[in-house]
Order: C-alpha cells, then sequence, then structure tokens
C-alpha cells in the first residue's frame, strides 16, 4: 500500500529544523499540456467518485453509526460523493472526447473507520495535486475551476478531519504542492486496470516507502522500508508546507525533526538539499502529526 496514515495526539515543540523555503525545485518534473493536466485532474476524481461510490455502498446508515461515528457522518459523506460524481462530470464535458474514462480500483478499507481515514488521505491528496498542478495551467478559467475544486477538497478535508474524527482541520499555514509522479505514486496504489483507450499521460509512480511505526512523534527515529540500490547517501525530505526540510538516512532509520504538525509528505532522495523527481528512489509516504481540533492551543 502507498499511503501510509499515522496519528498521533499531541501537541509538539517549536520547530528546530532548518527546511528550505519557497517553490520547490520542479527541473525534472515531467511536462504536461493543458489536455493532460485536465486528464491528471479527471483520472483522481474518477477515483475520488469510485471511491466514495464504493464505500457507500458498502456501508450503511447502521453501519456508521455502529462504528461509533456521529450520525450526521454519512449524510454528509453523500453530499461529498455528489460533489465528486460533479468534478468528474464537469472536467468530463471540459475535455469532451479527449477525457480520460473511469479504471478499476481497489481501496483497502475495511470498516466505516478506516473508509473515513482514506477519505481523508484522498482529500488532502486532492489539495496536494491541484495546488501542485496550478503552475502549469495557462488557461485562466481553467486555473479559477481548478481553484475552486481545490478549497471544496481543502473543506471535505477539514470537516471530515474536525467533525467526524476530531483531529486538525488544517496542518500550518500553508498546504503542500506535490508533483505530477508525486501525486500519481499515491493514486496508483489504488488502480488496478484502465481502459486501454485512455490517453497514456506522462506520469509515473515511484517505488514504494512506508514508516513501520504506525504513529510517530516529531523529534523520534523511524524505521523506514523500501528498496535501494545506491550506494549514495539518502534522505528522507519532508514537504510540509512550501518548506522541505531533509533528514540523513543511516541503515534505514530517520531521526523526524521537531515541529511538524497536520499533514507531511515524504520521500527519499539522493540529493540531500533539493528534490527532483530524477534522485527520487521511494515515496510518497504520507504522516499525519495530528492534533486534536477540540482543545487550546
Ligand atoms: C497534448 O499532448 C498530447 C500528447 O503528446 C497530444 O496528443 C495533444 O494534441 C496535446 N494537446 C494540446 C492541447 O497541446
Ligand atoms: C474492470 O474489471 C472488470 C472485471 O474484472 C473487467 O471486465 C473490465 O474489463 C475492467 N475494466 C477496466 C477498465 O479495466
Ligand atoms: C523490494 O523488491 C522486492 C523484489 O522486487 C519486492 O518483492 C518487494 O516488495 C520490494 N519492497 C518494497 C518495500 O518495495
Ligand atoms: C517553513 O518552516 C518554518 C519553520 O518551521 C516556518 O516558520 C514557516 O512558516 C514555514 N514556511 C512555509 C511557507 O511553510
Ligand atoms: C542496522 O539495523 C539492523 C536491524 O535493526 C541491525 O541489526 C544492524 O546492526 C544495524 N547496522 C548498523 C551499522 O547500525
Ligand atoms: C542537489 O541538487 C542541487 C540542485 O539541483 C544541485 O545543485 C546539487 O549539486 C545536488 N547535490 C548532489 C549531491 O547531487
Amino acid at each position: 500500500m502507498f499511503w501510509r496514515f499515522t496519528t498521533l495526539f499531541s501537541l509538539f515543540a517549536v520547530a528546530t529544523a532548518r527546511p528550505t523555503r519557497g517553490l520547490r525545485k520542479r527541473a525534472a518534473d515531467p511536462v504536461l499540456n493543458e489536455t493532460q493536466i485536465l486528464n491528471f485532474a479527471l483520472t483522481l476524481e474518477h477515483l475520488e467518485n469510485a471511491f466514495y461510490t464504493l464505500g457507500l455502498s458498502e456501508f450503511d446508515q447502521d453501519a456508521f453509526v455502529k462504528a461509533g461515528l456521529p450520525a450526521f457522518t454519512r449524510g454528509r459523506f453523500e453530499q461529498i460523493a455528489e460533489h465528486e460524481a460533479t468534478h468528474v462530470q464537469f472536467l468530463t464535458e471540459a475535455l469532451g472526447p479527449d477525457a480520460t474514462a473511469a479504471c478499476n480500483y481497489s481501496f483497502p478499507f475495511t470498516d466505516p473507520n478506516s473508509f473515513v481515514a482514506l477519505a481523508s488521505i484522498l482529500e488532502n491528496g486532492g489539495v496536494s495535486a491541484y495546488l501542485g498542478a496550478a503552475q502549469f495551467l495557462s488557461d485562466k478559467a481553467h486555473l479559477t475551476a481548478a481553484g475552486s475544486i481545490l478549497t471544496t477538497e481543502a473543506r471535505q478535508n477539514a470537516w471530515i478531519h474536525s467533525a467526524v474524527l476530531k483531529l486538525e482541520p488544517w496542518s500550518r499555514a500553508f498546504d503542500t504542492p506535490l508533483t505530477f509522479d508525486q501525486v500519481f505514486t499515491l493514486a496508483s496504489g489504488f488502480i488496478v486496470s484502465c481502459p486501454a483507450t485512455n490517453p497514456v499521460l506522462p506520469v509515473k509512480a515511484f517505488p514504494s516507502l512506508a514508516v513501520v511505526e504506525a504513529a510517530p512523534a516529531p523529534g523520534s527515529t523511524i524505521h523506514l522500508t523500501f528498496n535501494s540500490t545506491t550506494t549514495a547517501p539518502t534522505f528522507l525530505a519532508l514537504f510540509a508546507g512550501l518548506n522541505t526540510t531533509f533528514v540523513p538516512i543511516t541503515n534505514a532509520t530517520a531521526l523526524l525533526p521537531t515541529g511538524l504538525q497536520g499533514t507531511v509528505y515524504g520521500v527519499v532522495t539522493t540529493n540531500g538539499t533539493a528534490v527532483s523527481d530524477d534522485t527520487t528512489i521511494a515515496g510518497v509516504a504520507v504522516f499525519d502529526f495530528a492534533f486534536p481540533s477540540q482543545a487550546d492551543n
């Protein structure tokens, strides 16, 4: 599985890591044209649409309540499912005959709680995907439409995380953009097969990166599982907001910086100062350094 979902119920000390600031280097990122970017977005919307359709068909209101979730939860998820279906319809109409079709998917949820946890990761991934793609859109109407979908997905995630899970509604002052290949790495873990007639997009998935600890705390040592043939030093690059923080990996272990909050993405790279697709050897892993929504700072 490509997603790593971890939760932690505590507050954190002031950051001590020395992050690089500003937009990340995108030099080796694939170049997608306008049609391909919209199809990339539609690929993700199809995935989300299928996810909600399947989850809501498997779990009825009784199942949600028996799982200990608030009674309002399932009804709101129906509304979110309608949003995703509308996003699919909107992008499909915008693309016309170029529109990519839905694939077959496999989602690892087994009950309403794991469905909700995965929903939150998917919504966060959607936000990071639209944020990362925004700089490549040239049509201003597309940019506005993408922005309008992005903020909706962010609101959906804020509701899932705070009203349902009683966790943080946001991560920090900035959300985190991901590259096309990083987003595709996350999405491809759920895609089984696609129609042969779908356009082939110039994106690739990186090999998997897993974190052994279920809920690692900032400032703690974590153990990583990934395949590597390189003899070069490796680093865990952590994406939080617009910052990237690098920590060295020794014998598959890394020391997390203190001060991490909310959703943070990690990849393994052979370059300890800049991330590019060329020097990424595994990941994306998803961390959630959660804090409660119903507590003082
Ligand atoms: C985008 O790239 C694809 C693949 O190269 C090509 O078939 C298509 O015509 C391009 N579309 C635009 C709008 O440039
Ligand atoms: C999805 O799976 C079904 C059943 O295995 C298969 O018949 C169909 O061709 C698959 N569709 C795609 C788009 O891969
Ligand atoms: C590492 O590679 C082996 C052989 O290809 C594979 O079976 C295994 O799943 C891989 N492990 C990870 C963490 O990617
Ligand atoms: C980058 O990290 C520093 C220190 O953790 C933080 O103060 C700052 O707000 C972050 N900036 C962005 C753009 O995420
Ligand atoms: C690397 O980790 C393994 C497994 O935890 C341990 O057995 C080994 O001694 C470690 N090697 C070094 C050089 O730290
Ligand atoms: C890391 O990437 C930066 C930016 O591309 C480059 O200047 C630097 O030489 C690279 N470092 C290594 C060790 O490859």
